[in-house]
């Protein structure tokens, strides 16, 4: 990853140490969201939604308010989750449906937090820059999913998944 303040495995070593015997998922996802918003570079939004009654619904996130809910299947998140798999979009201005939460957004990563097979929810990064994400960017985030939802447990948050 190109522009992550440090090496990227502190990243994931900083957020392991911050879900070290914590089980809360909102607790550990803002811890998620706080680490990402101040180790990656260029970002003007880092944050969950999560699937509740059926639906993405925000969680904790850095940044500018966001939309609340997004249907499985609307915009960049609702496609990744309805796919159930990571999207990279260099220019959400070219994306069919991209919802626009903040007018200086220009590109977006999206990665499905997958509970074994289970989707309880996406993590979503939104950058001013064109092109701001790529396959090393996919690889890292996919890898602070894995542990986010390996420490947590779902059921407290009463996150539904399907
Ligand atoms: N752009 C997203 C909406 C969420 S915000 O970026 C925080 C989308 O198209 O799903």
């Amino acid at each position: 990853m190109q522009r992550v303040q440090g090496d990227p495995a502190d990243l994931l070593k900083l957020a392991e140490g911050a879900f070290a015997g914590e089980r809360d998922p909102w607790a550990n996802a803002a811890n998620a969201a706080a680490l990402l918003f101040e180790c990656v570079q260029d970002l003007n939004w880092a944050g969950f939604y999560f699937l509740r009654g059926g639906e993405l619904v925000v969680g904790p996130f850095q940044g500018r308010v966001a939309c609340v809910r997004i249907p499985l299947g609307s915009g960049v998140c609702g496609t990744a989750a309805a796919r159930r798999a990571t999207l990279v979009v260099s220019d959400v201005h070219a994306f069919p449906g991209h919802i626009a939460c903040d007018a200086a957004s220009n590109s977006e990563i999206v990665v499905p937090l997958l509970a074994g097979q289970r989707l309880v929810g996406v993590l979503d990064l939104d950058s001013p820059l064109l092109n701001r994400f790529g396959a090393d960017d996919a690889r890292l985030l996919e890898a602070l999913a894995e542990r986010l939802v390996a420490a947590s447990e779902w059921r407290l948050a009463g996150i539904d998944g399907f």
